[in-house]
C-alpha cells in the first residue's frame, strides 16, 4: 500500500508561546515562559517569545497560508494566561481571540486542534506553587471548562497537554526549560499533577456530551536504545525508556507507574508520597485518541556521570541522509509497541518534523546552546531564486510517512499526521537558532516564504501519496 485514504488527517502544528507574540497585550499576563526568557542566559542569545511570528495579529494571513498549503487541520494551543489572566478572572478578550482563529479556520475549511497546555503556565499559578500543587488540577480543570465552553465542538480534537515528559523533567529536573528547578522530586511531582490534572479536563469534557468532538493527550515518545549490545547497555536502554516512555504511558494506561522506575526513583529520593489512593482513577480516565510527539531515538551508553547510570549519545537531530534509514524504522517499531503493549485507540502523530539552523554566522559556536553548522545543507536559508531548498527535511518526513503507511498496513490504527510545523518559531530555549517550518518566516518583516517541503507536503495531500523529492 502506498497511498493514504482519504479521510486520513494531514495537518501542521504551533503553539501559543512559539508563535503568537503579543506577550502583553489584551489584557494578557506574563506565563512562566515570558518570566524564564527575561533572566539572562537562559534562552539562546536572551531572545523570546515577546514577538515571535506576530501571529496573534496575522491569523488571518496564517489560515491562509494553511489553506494554500492544502492541510485538513491545524493543531495549536491556548494560552492560558490569555484566558485566565489571574486567578479565577476570566479575560474576554483572550477567548475572542481563539473564536476568531477557530472560526477562521472552519470557514477555511481546516478542522481546528487545540492543546490546553503548551507549556505556558500562567505566572500567578506557577506563584501558588505550580505542578508542583495538587490543586493545580483544579485550576486546570477550571481552565479546561471555559475553553471547551467557549469552543465546544467546533474543535475536532482537544488534547490536554503537550509533552508531559518535557514540561516535568526538562522545566523541573535538567533546569533547561521554564521554570529551570533542578529537582528529581519536584519533576516527579509535576508529572503526577500534569496527569490528575488531565484526568479532571478529561472527566469534565465528558459532562458536555459533544458528539463530534474527541479528546486525548500527546506524549512525545523516544524508544531507548543500546549503544552496544551487551546486557548491561541493554538494561539501560530499558531505564531509559523507563525514564522518557513508560513513566509517561504506563499511568494513562495500565494504571500504574512502572515498578522498575519507581524502585529506582524511590532509592535516591525516597517515597513517592505525592501519589495518593485514587490517584490512578483519575489519571486513567478513558480518552479518545493518543497524540505521539515523534523526533529521535534516545540512544544510550553506561555512564556514572548521568543520574540513572547512562548519557545519551547522538543527541542532535537526525539531519542528513547519512541517518536517514535508521531513524525513521524506529517510528514504525514504537507504533506497534504502543499498539501491542499499551492500547487500541487511534493514535495520531502530533508532530514530527525537522530542524535546522537558523543562522548562516557563527552562532553555531555558542558555548551553552551551541550546535556546530556542518554544511550548507544543515541551513534553512532563502537561495538566490527566492526559494527554500529544504531537501533534507522532504527527505525525513518522506522517510517518517513511509513508516506511518507501514503502520496503517499492518492494521494500526493512525489518523493522522501533524508536520511540525507550520513556521519557523520560537523554539524554546534554543530561541531562533533552530527552524523546524515548512514555512521560512523571516523575522525582521515577518515575510512568510513556502519552503520546498511545504510545496512538497502539498502535493502528498493532494495525491495521498509519497515522492521522496518534490
Ligand atoms: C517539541 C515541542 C514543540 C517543538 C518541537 C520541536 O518538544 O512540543 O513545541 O518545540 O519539540
Amino acid at each position: 500500500m502506498n497511498k493514504f485514504s482519504r479521510d486520513f488527517v494531514f495537518g501542521t502544528g504551533t503553539s501559543a508561546y512559539q508563535i503568537e507574540g503579543a506577550a502583553f497585550e489584551d489584557g494578557k499576563t506574563a506565563s512562566i515562559w515570558d518570566t524564564y526568557c527575561s533572566i539572562s542566559g537562559n534562552v539562546f542569545r536572551d531572545q523570546s517569545g515577546d514577538i515571535a511570528c506576530e501571529h496573534y495579529y496575522r491569523y488571518k494571513e496564517d489560515v491562509q497560508l494553511l489553506k494554500n498549503l492544502g492541510v485538513d487541520s491545524y493543531r495549536f494551543s491556548v494560552s492560558w494566561p490569555r484566558i485566565f489572566p489571574e486567578r479565577g478572572e476570566v479575560n474576554k478578550k483572550g477567548i475572542k481571540f481563539y473564536v476568531d482563529l477557530v472560526d477562521e479556520l472552519i470557514r477555511n475549511n481546516i478542522k481546528p486542534m487545540v492543546t490546553l497546555y503548551h507549556w505556558d503556565l500562567p505566572q500567578w499559578a506557577y506563584d501558588l506553587g505550580g505542578w508542583l500543587n495538587r490543586d493545580i488540577a483544579v485550576w486546570f480543570e477550571e481552565y479546561a471548562r471555559v475553553m471547551f465552553e467557549a469552543l465546544g465542538e467546533k474543535v475536532t480534537l482537544w488534547a490536554t497537554h503537550n509533552e508531559p515528559f518535557c514540561v516535568s523533567i526538562l522545566g523541573y529536573l535538567k533546569g533547561l526549560h521554564a521554570p529551570g528547578h533542578k529537582d528529581l522530586k519536584e519533576a516527579l511531582t509535576a508529572s503526577h499533577n500534569i496527569f490528575l490534572s488531565h484526568g479532571a479536563a478529561v472527566k469534565a469534557f465528558r459532562s458536555f456530551n459533544f458528539k463530534d468532538s474527541k479528546i486525548g493527550i500527546t506524549l512525545n515518545l523516544s524508544p531507548g536504545y543500546p549503544l552496544e549490545q551487551t546486557s548491561e547497555n541493554i538494561e539501560l536502554a530499558k531505564r531509559a525508556d523507563g525514564f522518557v516512555d513508560r513513566w509517561f504511558m504506563d499511568p494513562l494506561f495500565k494504571g500504574s507507574y512502572p515498578v522498575d522506575m519507581v524502585k529506582i526513583y524511590e532509592s535516591k529520593i525516597g517515597k513517592l508520597d505525592f501519589i495518593k489512593t485514587g490517584d490512578l482513577e483519575i489519571i486513567t480516565e478513558p480518552m479518545d485518541f493518543l497524540g505521539v510527539n515523534f523526533y529521535a531515538r534516545n540512544m544510550v551508553k553506561p555512564s556514572q556521570e548521568g543520574l540513572l547510570g547512562y548519557v545519551g549519545v547522538g543527541e542532535k537531530m537526525p539531519q542528513t541522509q547519512e541517518e536517514w534509514d535508521t531513524y525513521p524504522e524506529i517510528l514504525f517499531k514504537l507504533l506497534m509497541n504502543i499498539k501491542n503493549e499499551y492500547t487500541s485507540l487511534p493514535i495520531y502523530i502530533t508532530e514530527n518534523g525537522l530542524a535546522l539552523e537558523g543562522y548562516k554566522d557563527d552562532a553555531g559556536d555558542d558555548e551553552k546552546f551551541g550546535t556546530i553548522i556542518t554544511s550548507a545543507n544543515d541551513i534553512d536559508f532563502v537561495a538566490e531564486d527566492g526559494r527554500v531548498h529544504d531537501e533534507a527535511r522532504i527527505l525525513y518526513v518522506y522517510n517518517c510517512l513511509k513508516q506511518c503507511l507501514k503502520f496503517i498496513e499492518s492494521g494500526g490504527e493512525l489518523r493522522g499526521y501533524y508536520l511540525w510545523s507550520l513556521m519557523d518559531n520560537f523554539e524554546w530555549a534554543l530561541g531562533y537558532s533552530k527552524r523546524f517550518g515548512i514555512t521560512y518566516v523571516n523575522f525582521e518583516t515577518q515575510e512568510r516564504i513556502i519552503k520546498d517541503s511545504g510545496y512538497w507536503y502539498k502535493k502528498v495531500i493532494e495525491s495521498r501519496t509519497l515522492q521522496p523529492k518534490l
